[in-house]
C-alpha cells in the first residue's frame, strides 16, 4: 500500500512539530515532517523531548475542521506505534493512557498532538520513539528505554515509520467515518492503565485511585479512593502497584 503523505526529512532541527507548523502556515496538509536530530524536542506540558541521533522524531500534519475529537487523533497514533513496533520487531508494547508507549515498565515513545488554528484548522501528531540510542542519560535513564536496549541489535527506522503510516491511515479512514467507538476499544485493547492503581498530576491537583476505564472523549475515568468518580481530562500518571 502506498502512503499518501509527502515526507520532509532533516537531519537536524529544532522540532518536527514546529517544522510542521510553519509548513501548515504555508497552507500544506498530508506532510510528515522527519529528524534525525531536535535541538528543540518537546513533550506534553512544555517538556524537554530530548532528540538525540538513533531515535526517530516525526510530525503528521493533518486539516482538521472538528477540533472536538482530535484526542482520538493521539489514540491512533498510539496504537499506530505498538503495530509498528510489533510489525518490525515482533515486540510487545502497550500504551500508558493517554500517549505512552511502554515496555518493561520504561518509555519507549511519546506523542504530543497539536491544533493549529488559522484559516483551516490543522493538526500535528507528533511522535518521539526511542529505537536505536544505546543509553539515555542520567536523569532518565531509569525511565526510558529504546529498541536497541531492549532487542540488543539496530532496528532499521524507516521500517518502522513505514509501518507506523500505513496503520495510521487505515485508522484515520475510521476517523475520519467517525467510528470512534471501534477506535477507542482499539485503544483500551492495547492500553494496560486500565485496572492499575495510579497517582494522577493534574495542572492543579493530584489524585490517587484506580483507573476504571476511559470514556468516549477519551477521559481517563478513576475510581478515588474514597469510592467517588472522577473523570480526569488531562494529567500525568504514575502506576502506584
Ligand atoms: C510526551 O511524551 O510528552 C510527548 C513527546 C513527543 C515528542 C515528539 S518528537 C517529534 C515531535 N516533535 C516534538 O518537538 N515533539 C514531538
Amino acid at each position: 500500500m502506498k502512503v499518501r503523505f509527502k515526507i520532509y526529512h532533516f537531519k537536524k532541527i529544532s522540532s518536527t512539530n514546529d517544522q510542521a507548523k510553519t509548513l501548515a502556515e504555508k497552507g500544506l496538509i498530508d506532510v510528515v515532517v522527519v529528524a534525525d536530530e531536535q535541538t528543540k524536542g518537546r513533550g506534553r506540558f512544555n517538556r524537554k523531548w530530548i532528540s538525540s541521533l538513533g531515535g526517530l522524531y516525526f510530525s503528521v500534519l493533518l486539516k482538521e475542521k472538528n477540533t472536538d475529537k482530535i484526542k482520538y487523533l493521539t489514540f491512533i497514533a498510539a496504537i499506530s506505534v505498538v503495530k509498528a513496533i510489533f510489525q518490525s520487531t515482533k515486540l510487545k508494547t502497550k500504551i500508558k493512557w493517554p500517549n505512552d508507549i511502554h515496555i518493561n515498565n520504561r518509555k519507549l515513545c511519546g506523542i504530543l498532538t497539536e491544533n493549529v488554528l488559522g484559516k483551516v484548522n490543522q493538526v500535528i501528531v507528533g511522535a518521539g520513539i526511542n529505537i536505536n540510542q544505546s543509553k539515555f542519560n542520567k536523569k532518565i535513564s531509569n525511565i526510558a528505554t529504546s529498541l536497541k536496549i531492549e532487542l540488543n541489535k539496530k532496528t532499521n527506522k524507516e521500517k518502522i515509520l513505514s509501518h507506523f503510516l500505513k496503520e495510521f491511515d487505515k485508522l484515520y479512514v475510521q476517523y475520519k467515518n467517525e467510528e470512534y467507538a471501534r477506535i477507542l476499544k482499539l485503544f483500551k485493547e492495547n492500553c494496560d492503565t486500565i485496572g492499575k492503581n495510579v497517582k494522577v498530576k493534574t495542572l492543579s491537583e493530584i489524585f490517587c485511585g484506580k483507573v476504571i476505564d476511559v470514556d468516549e472523549d477519551c477521559n481517563l475515568i478513576l475510581k478515588l479512593d474514597d469510592g467517588k468518580l472522577k473523570k480526569i481530562i488531562e494529567g500525568d500518571i504514575s502506576i502506584v502497584d
